[in-house]
């Protein structure tokens, strides 16, 4: 069935970070396919600054006990029920890309790329958005952990820029207001 895309300004405004999902998982082919698209973001030199590590379905199930230790050190200390609350925000996820980003020793460039891999990101919730994904770009304590690096086959030179979190959702979050134009624009005569 062929649905009518958002205009890109009501994705733009309509798209909410969606802190709670449902748990229902998300096709790694329709992920892949936003960040096929995502790709298309400007990047300066042609560089590419980007590549990506991606858990769905059993890939995902095997790395929440990896996350689990890394974000709850306690964890074992806890109750089922407070765990399990604790845990829901990694839980009910239907998938997740971690962006990793090359840190280039000149600072400029290395600003660049940032900047572009962060176009991306943006370019993959909007289009995930567009297709009722919900996401959410997270930047955990425990995406810089070496035991987390390692566990992803991050490189010396190379830094997670962002856990991007996807999946099906119930209810909408409300937007959150932004600070008017008008208040953060100064205008050259
Ligand atoms: C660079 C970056 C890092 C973020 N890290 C987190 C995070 O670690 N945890 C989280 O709950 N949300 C995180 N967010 C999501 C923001 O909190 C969210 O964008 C903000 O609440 C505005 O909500 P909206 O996206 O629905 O407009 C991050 C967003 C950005 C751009």
């Amino acid at each position: 069935m062929n649905r009518q895309s958002l205009t890109v300004r009501d994705a733009i405004i309509g798209r909410r970070s969606i802190k709670l999902f449902n748990g229902q998982p998300v096709d790694r082919d329709a992920i892949v396919q936003i960040l096929e698209d995502a790709t298309w973001a400007p990047n300066h030199g042609m560089r590419n600054p980007w590549r990506f590590v991606m858990a769905t379905g059993e890939g995902y199930e095997n790395l929440l006990p990896v996350i689990r230790g890394l974000a709850i050190p306690n964890w074992e200390e806890l109750s089922e029920d407070v765990l399990e609350r604790q845990m829901s925000k990694f839980t009910t996820v239907g998938g997740v890309v971690f962006v990793i980003v090359p840190e280039d020793a000149r600072q400029k460039e290395r600003l660049e790329d940032f900047a572009a891999a962060s176009a991306l990101v943006q370019n993959a919730q909007l289009l995930a958005w567009d297709q009722g994904i919900g996401t959410c770009w997270k930047t955990p304590p425990f995406l810089d952990h070496p035991t987390f690096r390692e566990h992803l086959g991050v490189q010396q030179g190379e830094r997670i820029m962002s856990m991007l979190q996807f999946g099906y959702y119930d209810k909408e979050p409300k937007g959150r207001e932004r600070t008017p134009v008008n208040e953060l624009l100064t205008e050259l005569k």
